[in-house]
């Protein structure tokens, strides 16, 4: 676990050892004190050095113990027993240095960090805030404002910012822990006070008070809900405020607190689930276990519109060449002058943080109009209109041009894979990679698997999601895959409940109060209301003869609302041509204002539509909306589409931004508890029988039949032979 070895007489070096991550369990915490208790009291050793395992200093408190927990972590303790040392002590940092760890380095006199570490307190990310002393050591260190932005946004901050900050001492490129061993020779003797931070002054911007209460104002909008954010606000003022001890109190009832909380759990449950659904599993037994990744070195994208341009920074981002092709010479300057733009910012953003070897990556970007230059490449990103005949088109040409071991991917939003495929001399190699937008910046990754697509294809689509830093969710190949097909009830819904007399307003304040970063109709605005009728239009869900009808407003026996087809035809795209469910100052712009015209048109429509008028509050708003996520996502996971709840949780908190810190749809259902959910939508659809999306599914009835069940114990429930993964 821990142990001590003297190297060059005098320096002893604590090694901290719990695979992977050297994660500060109980077990660890007590075998680093025994062993700094025997350092320092050791006359031989006169200073001494801590260091991680593996190359990897810390990731901090174990997560996997968080609910054997009672009294907090007894970390605080070793962290006060090290900064009380008579005898430096030097944190060698190596890989990560995160939460405890950090907060562990910072209880030492001097951290040496190596260029390609990471340090960063992400508590808040857990639904938690620092517990031993991060966020009061660390402004004495780094400053309030400094210290703010790393602890309610949880942010990795790489060797070279920590440096610039002040957090490290030094970054070498090689040998961390010789270096660290060599300056805690060098220090030997000298005066300690200084480097004990809990001893130092917070550093304060001049109005700190007004200073502190602009940032909980900023905040609680920015993380809509979420309780940890404004707590790690809240220990800055006990550490602004009080003195050390007393701030340490603050910590810890705080601490206490939100450890209690669903929305910890909840996080807690989000932070599993993100690396649960990398494991996947094919019916076959093929698996992330047995099947190996291609090496991806080189790439093309095709089309360079929304999507491609994104995709086209996030492998450039990843060092990996691109060859970027456009249909003519026009959309060639368009989209590689958007490409280009977007590059200069990213490289800006890396200069800034002292990678003086950024602006390399101008050079990985090949723009061309020849599909012949294509044909070296590892692997074909295709990103055209979505349009199944065009996307058929461009396979069937890629798959004469590229070569045989090249990986063919379309990120299609939701078009058939296995149809893509069937043009194509290698069905085994066709998969569906759905980004989002914008793509250089959102985690999520869908990865689609056609009924062909061969498990070294997925893996090598699941590498290559985790090579961009990237969430990657395998998913099986139906309409709109999980994602969209979950999105598109709530959008319908949301309309319907404006055509029956509530404000877009209202109902994406609601949504908004209940976290999502923006509500159904900002969040149509910002996509384009012409994309999504498209969408519509292309999956079969409009009936095309009647788009703009004014009469019946059903598909078959289905309600469907022309509202998106009849505002897209005023050319109220959205935020793109500056009105859409909201106005915007021009077109391109982002601030929704409230659009009277859109209400006199609103109430002229429910009037020639005879719509009942059915105001409902905003509980009710959350549930009619976000019930039907739900319920689709249990259909999702009966039809096989889905493996499991967590991987339908961990697409919509990192693709559509659902908020976390209530775990997701299927998690937050849990929550709710199962019956509840079923009656509501017993009820809503008992009211609505041409809403199917209402109609409960048989797999959450099932479920009800056996009780409240928890989550873990749906799968079993579940069985594997509807899989369609
Ligand atoms: N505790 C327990 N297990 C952890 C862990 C932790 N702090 N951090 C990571 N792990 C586990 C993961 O669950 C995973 O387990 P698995 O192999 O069984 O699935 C394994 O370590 C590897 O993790 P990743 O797949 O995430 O590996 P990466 O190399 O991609 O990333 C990492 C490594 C950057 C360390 C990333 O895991 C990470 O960000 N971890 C979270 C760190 C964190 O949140 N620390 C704060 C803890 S709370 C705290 O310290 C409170 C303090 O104030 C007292
Ligand atoms: P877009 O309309 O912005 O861009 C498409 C680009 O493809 C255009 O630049 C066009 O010139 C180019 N193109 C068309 N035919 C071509 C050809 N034969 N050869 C080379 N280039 C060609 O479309 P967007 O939004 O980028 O969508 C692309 C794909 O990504 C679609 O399948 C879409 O459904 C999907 N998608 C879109 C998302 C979004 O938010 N916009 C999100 C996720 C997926």
């Amino acid at each position: 676990m821990a142990a001590f070895s003297y190297i060059c007489d005098s320096v002893a070096v604590i090694t901290m050892s719990n695979p992977p991550v050297n994660a500060l369990s109980s077990a660890l915490i007590r075998a680093v004190q025994k062993a700094v208790e025997e350092a320092i009291g050791d006359f031989a050793v006169e200073a001494i050095v801590i260091r991680g395992d593996k190359g990897k200093f810390s990731a901090g408190a174990d997560i996997r113990e968080f609910n054997r927990l009672e009294r907090g972590p007894p970390l605080v303790s070793l962290i006060d027993l090290i900064e009380d040392s008579k005898k430096p002590v030097v944190a060698a940092i190596e890989g990560v240095a995160l939460g405890g760890g950090l907060e562990l380095a910072l209880g030492c006199h001097y951290r040496i960090a190596h260029a390609q570490a990471y340090v960063g307190l992400p508590e808040v990310l857990l639904g938690l805030v620092p517990a031993a002393g991060g966020a009061l050591r660390l402004p004495r260190l780094i400053g309030i404002s400094a210290t703010l932005s790393m602890i309610t946004t949880g942010k990795y901050v790489q060797a070279r910012e920590a440096l610039k900050l002040g957090i490290v001492d030094k970054v070498v490129g090689e040998n961390t822990v010789d270096e660290a061993i060599q300056l805690a020779k060098k220090v030997i003797g000298q005066p300690l006070g200084s480097r004990q931070l809990s001893t130092l002054p917070v550093q304060c911007p001049p109005n700190v008070e007004a200073f502190l209460d602009e940032a909980m104002v900023k905040v609680k909008k920015q993380f809509r809900g979420a309780q940890s954010p404004l707590a790690c606000v809240e220990v800055l003022r006990a550490a602004v405020q009080l003195p050390y001890l007393e701030g340490k109190k603050k910590e810890r009832e705080l601490f206490q607190f939100l450890y209690t909380t669903d929305q910890t759990r909840a996080q807690q449950y989000a932070f599993f689930a993100e690396r649960e659904v990398a494991k996947w599993t094919l019916p076959s037994g093929a698996s992330w276990k047995t099947a190996s990744p291609q090496p991806i070195r080189t790439a093309a994208v095709i089309g360079l519109g929304t999507m491609g341009r994104g995709i086209v920074i996030s492998l450039v981002k990843a060092k990996i060449p691109v060859i970027a092709l456009e249909q003519d010479k026009k959309q060639l300057d368009i989209g590689s002058k958007a490409v280009m733009s977007l590059l200069d910012r990213e490289i800006l953003k890396m200069e800034q943080l002292g990678h003086t070897e950024a602006t390399n990556s101008l050079g990985l970007v090949q723009f061309t109009l020849d599909y012949g230059k294509l044909r070296d490449v590892d692997i074909v990103i295709e990103a055209v209109f979505e349009n199944m005949a065009l996307k058929k088109e461009i396979f069937r040409h890629l798959s004469g041009i590229c070569k045989p071991e090249a990986f063919l991917c379309t990120n299609t939003s939701g078009l058939d894979i296995d149809e893509i495929a069937s043009v194509t001399d290698r069905p085994q190699m066709i998969v569906g990679t759905h980004f989002f937008a914008p793509a250089h910046i959102m985690k999520l990754l869908e990865v689609v698997r056609g009924s062909c697509t061969s498990s070294t294809s997925i893996s090598t689509a699941m590498q290559l999601a985790k090579n961009l830093g990237k969430i990657g969710v395998l998913v099986g190949n139906c309409p709109l895959f999980v994602g969209n097909r979950l999105m598109l009830p709530y959008i319908q819904q949301a309309i319907f409940l404006v055509e029956e007399g509530n404000k877009v307003e209202e109902i994406d304040r609601a949504l908004e109060g209940f976290g999502f970063a923006m509500g159904p109709f900002q969040m149509m605005d910002l996509a384009g209301l012409d994309t999504l009728w498209r969408c519509h239009v292309e999956h079969g869900l409009t009936r095309p003869e009647q788009s703009t009808g004014t009469s019946n407003h059903c598909c078959g026996s289905k309600r469907y609302s022309p509202l998106l087809g009849i505002l897209s035809e005023k050319l109220r795209f959205g935020q793109k041509s500056g009105q859409g469910w909201y106005k915007y100052e021009k077109p391109g712009g982002r601030k929704a204002m409230s659009d009277p015209w859109l209400h006199n048109f609103l109430s002229e429509y429910r009037d020639a539509h005879n719509f009942k008028t059915q105001y409902i509050t905003q509980e009710e708003i959350i549930e009619w909306c976000l019930y039907v996520i739900i319920n689709e996502g249990f259909k999702a996971l009966e039809d096989g589409i889905a493996s499991g709840p967590e991987d339908i949780d961990v697409i919509y908190t990192n693709g559509y931004g659902w908020p976390k810190h209530t775990g997701g749809p299927m998690y937050y259902a849990s929550l709710v508890g199962l019956p509840v959910v079923l009656t509501k939508l017993e009820k809503y659809y008992e009211a609505n029988p041409d809403i199917p999306d209402l109609k409960p599914s048989m797999f959450l009835k099932k479920l009800v039949a056996y009780g409240n069940l928890p989550l873990k114990e749906w799968q079993f429930h579940l069985g594997s032979q509807n899989c369609k993964l």
